[in-house]
């Protein structure tokens, strides 16, 4: 039977931009995100959505009232759901056993433990969350222990590729969609209904299909192949650095190579974001818990490699403004932990900020899209060493680069916006500190410029 109403558990950066797209695309289905945050919910239904997203507002206010609805209304949600999407977070765990590494599943659990007290119809169950391999077969479990009579479930695997500030684009025109699931004929078949949703957009082509571990797996896999090519890029930045070779040239002749590729080859102050790190943490963990060390090993080696991109950085400000910072005024433009999205989770300019307090510096901030509130509330969840109120007074929040930069002794770029390409660094220049610092920690301005100007320029991965 063809779906004809879908339910999303959780409306995040996943939930929200996914099932918007099916809404587009499914005019005829009707899907309802739900949340736990009433805050969240009310968010999505205001003009103001919680989000920011290149494209989303369009797809939300095309949608929104028709075929698209954001509720707090679960129950309801899940009752009438011929397909429920489980995207909800799956933290790192704070506490407790694998505490730092394994992912947390107890939202997941609270998804699957409420879909199975409300569910009074048969339901195909889709993992959305990035989980670790065999989760599925925790919520079946859940599922089954808590069935009631003549309800069934088909628990499929069916991860989100989407990466934020792309998200809507990466939705419409997806490199693949993996679908995961039983090699039965009613796992068969629920693959199929699953299926059937994406072809309204998706060539079949691109719709991939295979076992749920793999599939699981395969998430992981992916992510933690493209933060190993940061990784690789980041620790060659250091070899030029030392030698006098150009990381950007390096990394054109090697991505030429078509067995290598392009992409992801940008080196940078460090990768940032929600999913990186705590996927790879995860994919250590599992692998301990293996008794596979070497790999495991292996694997934690590309987030070593971030936290020593990120220090080599901030220790390269610091030692350049004569080793010390405490009175100085640094300006840091970019606080998201990549351009064209609001979001800080995991950002390189925390360390950076956090850093560059515990030496003693007033930091000034700018960032196009990232609220003054979010900005206090991740210097106070990063392990400040400094008490609060000696560093608050020290943090100033700005609304144009230009106030920002005023009267600092230097500029940090940690976010690549594109504004801050162009910007009228003469002017800038003006009214800065002499000697005047730029470091540039996403190699994006134009470097010659800025030294025939005046500043003192440092960058990743060269000399200048
Ligand atoms: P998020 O924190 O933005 O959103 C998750 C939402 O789920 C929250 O609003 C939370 O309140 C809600 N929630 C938790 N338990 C719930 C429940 N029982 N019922 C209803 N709502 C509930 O997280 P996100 O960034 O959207 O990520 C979701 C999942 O997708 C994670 O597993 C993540 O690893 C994965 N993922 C994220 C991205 C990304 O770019 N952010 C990309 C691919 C995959
Ligand atoms: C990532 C994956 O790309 C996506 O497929 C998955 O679904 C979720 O995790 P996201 O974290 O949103 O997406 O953004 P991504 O573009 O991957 O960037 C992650 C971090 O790496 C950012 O801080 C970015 O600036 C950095 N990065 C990316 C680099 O430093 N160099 C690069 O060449 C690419």
């Amino acid at each position: 039977m063809p779906i004809k109403n879908i339910c999303c558990l959780g409306a995040g950066y996943v939930g929200g931009p996914t099932c918007s797209v099916i809404a587009l695309k499914c005019p005829e289905i009707k899907v309802t995100v739900v949340d736990l945050s009433k805050d969240r919910i009310a968010q999505w239904n205001s003009d103001k959505l919680p989000i920011y997203e290149p494209g989303l507002d369009d797809v939300v206010k095309s949608c929104r009232g028709k075929n698209l609805f954001f509720s707090s209304d679960i129950t309801s949600a899940i009752l009438e759901a011929d397909l429920i999407f489980i995207s909800v977070n799956t933290p790192t765990k704070a506490f407790g056993n694998g505490k730092g590494r394994a992912a947390d599943l107890k939202y997941v659990e609270g998804a699957a433990r409420i879909i199975a007290d409300v569910s009074k119809s048969d339901k195909i169950v889709v993992e959305k969350s990035t989980v670790p391999v065999r989760a599925a077969e925790s919520i079946s479990n859940i599922l089954i222990a808590n069935q009631r009579p003549g309800v069934a479930y088909q628990i499929l695997s069916n991860p989100e590729f989407l990466a934020e500030g792309s998200a809507i684009n990466d939705l419409l025109y997806a490199d693949r969609v993996l679908i995961g699931g039983e090699d039965t004929p009613a796992g068969r078949a629920a693959i199929e209904e699953l299926s059937s949703v994406y072809q309204h957009w998706i060539p079949k082509t691109n719709i991939v299909t295979m076992n749920t571990w793999s599939s699981e797996l395969s998430k992981l896999a992916a992510n933690a192949m493209l933060a190993q090519r940061i990784s690789s890029i980041n620790s060659l930045s250091a070899v030029c650095e030392a030698t006098g070779a150009d990381v950007s040239e390096v990394a054109r002749a090697v991505g030429l190579d078509s067995r290598i590729g392009s992409k992801f080859l940008q080196a940078s102050v460090g990768f940032g974001g929600s999913c990186f790190q705590k996927d790879i943490l995860n994919l250590v963990y599992i692998c301990e818990s293996l008794n596979l060390p070497e790999v495991a090993k292996y694997w934690q080696q590309v987030i070593d490699i971030n936290e020593y991109q990120k220090t080599r950085f901030t220790t390269k400000i610091i030692e350049s403004c004569f080793n010390t910072l405490s009175g100085k005024n640094i300006c840091i433009f970019g606080f998201a932990f990549k351009k064209n999205t609001g979001d800080t989770r995991e950002s390189p300019s925390i360390f950076v900020a956090k850093t560059l307090l515990d030496e003693g510096a007033s930091i000034r901030i700018y960032d196009p899209k990232v609220e003054q509130n979010q900005i206090y509330e991740d210097l106070a969840n990063s392990v400040i060493c400094t008490p609060p109120e000696e560093w608050r007074p020290r943090v100033s929040v700005h609304s144009d680069p230009y106030s920002c930069s005023e009267g600092c002794h230097a500029i940090v770029i940690c976010t690549e916006w594109d504004e801050f390409i162009n910007l009228d660094y003469q002017k800038i220049y003006s009214e800065m500190m002499k000697p005047a610092y730029v470091f540039d920690g996403r190699k994006i301005v134009d470097h010659q410029a800025l030294l025939k100007i005046g500043f003192h320029v440092q960058t990743i991965g060269m000399r200048l």
